[in-house]
């Protein structure tokens, strides 16, 4: 069996990449100044729309498939997509925001899971075990390997800290396209899977969850919750691999 075509980047397109992908790791970061108790959502994607238009940049969610806003903000048991509505952040309350940018003609995509006021242990220790395990798959993804390692490095990251990996929710390809081959699978067996190989830009963007991995989809149409209504994190990286050595675009 074949896999399927990964449009390869050259190194000048990766430059070229880059400025998508600082972009949207600038922009949540100037979102994370303004998450505090008492915003909406919708006012978290108002700024959005502000900073992306301000710095001449596309929001690349923004009609994707029909999404209706610039960035999914998806708050506790909300595991992904969730569309900003009127919803008032709590204290106590966890949030990700996940956000893609497009710069001429190229994009970026990146995630975090953000704290609201002051939240549980349980909590911080979730958001701390999905930053671990994106970390693990960065740090397995090198030219010369395998999909099945990076997989098998986040998966076993997240059980050792006991948790679940969210596995219908995976990792893609990026480039002139939001989501390119390959697939990025969350967990796996080391030694399997595609080759990786210099010239793929791709995202790792694990789902943690203390509870059941179940899902469904809420009447929006969009958000995608837990059926358990336990909270999740994500913590999603844009990165590149090059011969020697695999650089994180989205830094
Ligand atoms: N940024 C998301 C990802 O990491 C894509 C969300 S697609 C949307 O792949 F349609 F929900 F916006
Ligand atoms: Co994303
Ligand atoms: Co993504």
């Amino acid at each position: 069996m074949g896999y399927s075509f990964v449009p390869l980047k050259l190194k000048a397109e990766v430059i070229r990449m880059k400025k998508a992908c600082r972009m949207t790791s600038e922009i949540l970061r100037a979102l994370e100044l303004v998450i505090k108790p008492g915003i909406t959502t919708e006012s978290i994607d108002h700024h959005c729309r502000r900073l992306l238009k301000k710095n001449n940049a596309e929001a690349g969610l923004l009609g994707y498939k029909g999404f209706p806003s610039t960035i999914c903000i998806s708050v506790n048991h909300v595991a992904a997509h969730g569309v900003p509505n009127d919803y008032v952040l709590q204290d106590g309350d966890i949030v990700t925001l996940d956000l893609t940018v497009g710069i001429d003609g190229w994009y970026g995509d990146s995630a975090v899971t953000l704290e609201v006021g002051t939240i549980t242990a349980e909590k911080k220790k979730l958001i701390k075990a999905a930053r671990e395990a994106t970390d693990a798959g960065i740090k397995a993804a090198r030219a010369g390997v395998r999909m099945g390692d990076i997989g098998e490095a986040i998966n076993s990251s997240a059980e050792k800290n006991g948790y679940k990996i969210l596995q219908n929710f995976i990792g893609h390809g990026i480039g002139q396209d939001i989501h390119e081959e390959p697939a990025v699978l969350h967990c796996g067996e080391t030694g399997t899977g595609r080759p990786i190989v210099p010239g793929m830009v791709f995202t790792i963007e694990p789902i943690l969850t203390p509870g059941s991995d179940e899902v469904e989809t809420l009447n929006d149409g969009w958000s995608v919750v837990t059926k358990d209504r336990m909270p999740c994190a994500q913590f999603e990286h844009t990165i590149a691999i090059f011969g020697d050595h695999t650089e994180i675009l989205t830094k």
